[in-house]
This record gives structure tokens, C-alpha cells and sequence, in this order.
């Protein structure tokens, strides 16, 4: 298909800078390797249907006396501006249509993940047919070849779910659940993201999507679904108080301690992720720290306050004792 290279070249400056980790032009699922395959039919589709009616349309400012008159004027105008592209665009019309039941099928599901949007995080939660949900944040991890059905729905306002390697997006709507069925092909880290103006940190609500074997994935939902262990250290333990004192388990749960808040992130096994605040800051002490000192500066308008009156030790002790929760 010639027209595909073309557009590669037009596109290519363009995508230049769209690789990796959260692109959609790099496919590493079922449903994101149909959208961009359907992507390239389009765009080569779009570059023939403007090469010939801009051909037409440069052949007919040109004089042709001896030729056509009004019956050539006609057949130009009809044959190539009406005819041509209805019949092209009815095409690829129905070859997108077909495209969308494989899409949405949810048979073989063999895991559910729900996930709510909030402002401006991801509720992760695992649904086990037996035991009870394991809850985390702003992280995703998947068995890979596997088809995976998530219930997306949101609290607040409304968000949409995107991970642009996998597939998607599908919005999340308040008092309403939708669904969507991913299939990761290949192991890796990628990235999603949330596509829907949500308020001011709208562009700080990202998530991490781990993509594993199944064996590592059962091992990494045993570890998550298990209580955080007590702190090994004296200032672990200190800051652990701290936590405590300073009234952090209202809003968050730290399972197997006296934490149990749901408005926030569960931070059970928070120092295991692979990124803070929803992926805007790397997961260490200093990153800890200056998240809970100065939250609404790294992410304006966020739920969470700012803890900067505390002195600098207490603040020291807790990101230790958040970052020691792995
Ligand atoms: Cu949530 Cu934009």
C-alpha cells in the first residue's frame, strides 16, 4: 500500500516525538494494534481521496477548449468530488464498524479490575471470586495474553481511562459504570493517562500499567492482598506515629495498622509503586517528603493537605515509614 508510506513520511515529523511508553502507534495489545491498524487505513485512505480531488480540482483550472463542456464539467464535479469519496469513505466506514464488536467482546475474561477516576488519582481495585478486593493506586498490573474486562466509573467528575499501548480510551462517568477489554500482548511498563479535562491537575493524573508473566502477576497480587508489615526501623517506627498522630489514617488505609480512611490513595504497599501522586513524582524518601509537606505545590487544587508546619524530622520520619511500606 504505497499511500501508507507517504503518509508515514507526512506523519512522521509530526509522531515524532510518540514513542515508548504511551504510545498509541505502538501497540502492545489486541485492541491497540485494530485501532492502529484501522489509524493507517484512514490516513492512507484520507492522502488518495485528496490526491484525486485535488488532482481534479488542478486539472480543471487548466483550459481545455476542444474537449468537455458543460458534460465533462459535470462528471468532474460529481464523479470525483460526490462519487468517489462517498464510495471511498463508506469503505473504510464499514471496515471500522467491523472492527468494534472484537473490541468489546468480553468473553475469556479471566481477570476484573475496577477502576475509578477520582481528582486526581486511580482507585485500582482487584476483584478475587473467593477472597475480598485488593485495593491500590495509580497502578496497573496485568498478566500478559490474557483478556482483562475493567468496570471504570468515577465519583466526582468526569475522567477517562487511556492506556494508548493497550487500548481504549472509555470515558469514566459519574453514577455510571462502563466497560472496557484489554489485551495486553507484550511484557513491559506503559503508561496511562487520563484523556478528559477533569479540573486543574487534569494533566498530573497519570497511572504506571505493568505488563507480566502470569506467574509473577499471581506473586505480585499474593503481596498485595497481605497487610503492610510493621516498621524495622526506629525511624520507621517514628514515623509511623507520626502518620498516626497527625490524623493521615482518616483519609488513608495502611492495612493491618489502625489506618482505615477510604477518601484517599490505600497506602498499604505505597513504597512498592513505581511512581507518587499518580505518576508525577518517582517513589522515594525525598519525593514522600516533599509530597506531604507541600502537596498543593506539586499538584495545585489537590484533596490532600500540606502538612509544611510539621518539623522537619516528623516529616523525615514519615516519608521514611511511607517509603519503607513495600
Ligand atoms: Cu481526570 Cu482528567
Amino acid at each position: 500500500f504505497p499511500a501508507r508510506g507517504v503518509s508515514l513520511l507526512l506523519l512522521g515529523a509530526v509522531l515524532a516525538g510518540c514513542d515508548g511508553q504511551q504510545s498509541a502507534l505502538n501497540p502492545a495489545g489486541v485492541g491497540a494494534q485494530s485501532i492502529v491498524t484501522l489509524f493507517w487505513w484512514m490516513a492512507g485512505g484520507a492522502l488518495v481521496i485528496w490526491l484525486v480531488v485535488m488532482g481534479i480540482a488542478l486539472y480543471a483550472t487548466q483550459a481545455h477548449p476542444e474537449a468537455h463542456g458543460i458534460r465533462g464539467a459535470r462528471w468532474l464535479i460529481i464523479g470525483g468530488g460526490v462519487i468517489f469519496p462517498v464510495v471511498f469513505l463508506t469503505g473504510l466506514l464499514i471496515y471500522g464498524l467491523m472492527l468494534m464488536p472484537q473490541l468489546r467482546s468480553s468473553e475469556n475474561v479471566t481477570l476484573r479490575v475496577d477502576v475509578s477516576g477520582e481528582q486526581w488519582w486511580w482507585r485500582v481495585r482487584y476483584r478475587s471470586e473467593a477472597g475480598e478486593a485488593v485495593e491500590l493506586a495509580n497502578e496497573i498490573r496485568l498478566p500478559v495474553g490474557e483478556r482483562v474486562a475493567f468496570s471504570l466509573t468515577s465519583p466526582d467528575v468526569i475522567h477517562s481511562f487511556w492506556i494508548p499501548s493497550l487500548g481504549g480510551k472509555v470515558d469514566m462517568i459519574p453514577g455510571r459504570t462502563n466497560e472496557l477489554v484489554l489485551e495486553p500482548t507484550e511484557t513491559g511498563t506503559f503508561r496511562g493517562a487520563c484523556a478528559e479535562y477533569c479540573g486543574t491537575s487534569h494533566a498530573l493524573m497519570n497511572f504506571a500499567v505493568v505488563v507480566m508473566t502470569r506467574e509473577a502477576f499471581n506473586l505480585w497480587l499474593a503481596k498485595q492482598a497481605e497487610p503492610a508489615l510493621p516498621p524495622t526501623t526506629e525511624l520507621q517506627q517514628t514515623g509511623q506515629q507520626a502518620f498516626l498522630a497527625n490524623g493521615c489514617g482518616a483519609c488513608h488505609q495502611v492495612r493491618g495498622t489502625e489506618a482505615d480512611g477510604t477518601v484517599g490513595p490505600d497506602l498499604t504497599h505505597v513504597g512498592s509503586r513505581l511512581t507518587l501522586a499518580a505518576g508525577t513524582l518517582p517513589t522515594d524518601v525525598d519525593t514522600f517528603k516533599r509530597w506531604i509537606g507541600h502537596s498543593g505545590a506539586i499538584k495545585p487544587d489537590v484533596k490532600m493537605p500540606a502538612f509544611g508546619m510539621l518539623p522537619e524530622a516528623q516529616l523525615n520520619a514519615m516519608a521514611h515509614y511511607l517509603k519503607g511500606l513495600e
